[in-house]
């Protein structure tokens, strides 16, 4: 099994999940500095395992039939995400991390006698603004922000190639993903390390933005049932934690879980923020039999403790 971007969030803990299954994999990444890198390559370390093999190679630049070779299933998770960064001129960064990377993984596959599954890491994001919720894998999708046209256009390449050359790709659509390891870019990381060090909190636009949060052992769960069951070639699911939550009513638990006041600097609202997520995951119960298991407040309380331990200021902080 491959995993691109096996470095990362998401990437990382699918790899520990799949090595713990047994299975032998292979991960790929470039380690990008839109965040820290050195996160990244803690990561890796904590993979060290002698069924894990680690490549550090870009996508675009990589010679992806060798790569390939053998490979039963490909777990791209690879790309370039962030919703708010994804205008002006960091968006060539998204053309080739998230579209351009995909179409080339795409044409080397077909060009294999016997292609691997892909699985593919789509997003919330190419929603927008939904026309309905819960929102289900038929709304119209019309992204809000550069990020979101990136996933859906590579999402829809992942749908040509599987009507036209019989590959057979999975598009798993995640919802605000989170838990211990969360990209520090994102707002639950940024709360609760804020939290923590008794830092301001900073908030954009009301609070009253919505989203329907995902645990990152449930996304996991999720993609791997894409991978291994028996499941239509070209199909798009919805993966998402099942609740609506407002970052507002997201503030109130980390305040309950740290016990104390929070310090909030309120910002405008970012260029390209969604008011609300929600999605219908009734496919992917109905063809994998999936459904999440973890709700806000347990998921917020074990990022928090993997928070506490990896903040500067030390344990039990
Ligand atoms: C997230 C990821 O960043 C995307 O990569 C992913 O594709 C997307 O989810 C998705 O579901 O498709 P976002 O929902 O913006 O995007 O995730 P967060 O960074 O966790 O932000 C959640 C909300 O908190 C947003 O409304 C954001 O504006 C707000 N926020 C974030 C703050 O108020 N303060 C912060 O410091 C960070």
């Amino acid at each position: 099994m491959l995993v691109t971007g096996a470095a990362g969030f998401i990437g990382s803990t699918l790899v520990r999940r799949l090595l713990a299954d047994g299975q032998v994999v292979i991960g790929i990444d470039s380690l990008t500095d839109y965040y820290d890198p050195s996160l990244k390559r803690s990561n890796l370390d904590a993979l060290s395992h002698p069924a894990f093999t680690f490549l550090r190679a870009d996508i675009n630049s990589s010679n992806l039939p060798e790569l390939l070779d053998g490979v039963d299933v490909v777990f791209h998770l690879a790309g370039q995400p962030g919703v708010r960064r994804s205008w002006g001129e960091e968006f060539q960064e998204y053309i080739d991390a998230n579209i351009a990377a995909t179409q080339k993984l795409l044409e080397a596959m077909r060009s294999l006698p016997r292609p691997p599954r892909l699985v593919y890491a789509s997003s919330s994001s190419i929603y927008g603004d939904a026309e309905s919720y819960p929102t289900g894998e038929t709304a119209s999708p019309r992204p809000r922000s550069p990020y979101g046209v990136t996933k859906l256009a590579a999402e829809h390449l992942c749908r040509l190639y599987a009507a036209d050359f019989g590959l057979h790709t999975v598009s798993l659509r995640f919802f605000t993903v989170y838990g211990p390891g969360q990209r520090p870019d994102m707002a639950f990381t940024r709360f609760l390390r804020a939290a923590v060090e008794a830092t301001p909190i900073t908030l954009y636009g009301t609070g009253e933005q919505v989203r329907d949060f995902t645990y990152v052992d449930d996304i996991v769960d999720a993609v791997v049932r894409a991978g291994t069951l028996e499941v239509a070639a070209g199909s798009v699911y919805n993966v998402s934690g099942g609740g609506s939550h407002s970052v507002n009513e997201v503030l109130d638990v980390v305040r309950r879980l740290v016990d104390h006041d929070l310090v909030i600097d309120r910002q405008a609202r970012a260029a390209g923020d969604v008011l609300r997520t929600g999605a219908d995951i009734s496919a992917i119960t109905r063809d994998l039999g999936w459904r999440p298991r973890f709700d806000l407040e347990s998921g917020l309380r074990a990022q928090l403790a993997w928070v506490r331990a990896t903040s500067v200021a030390g344990p039990g902080v």
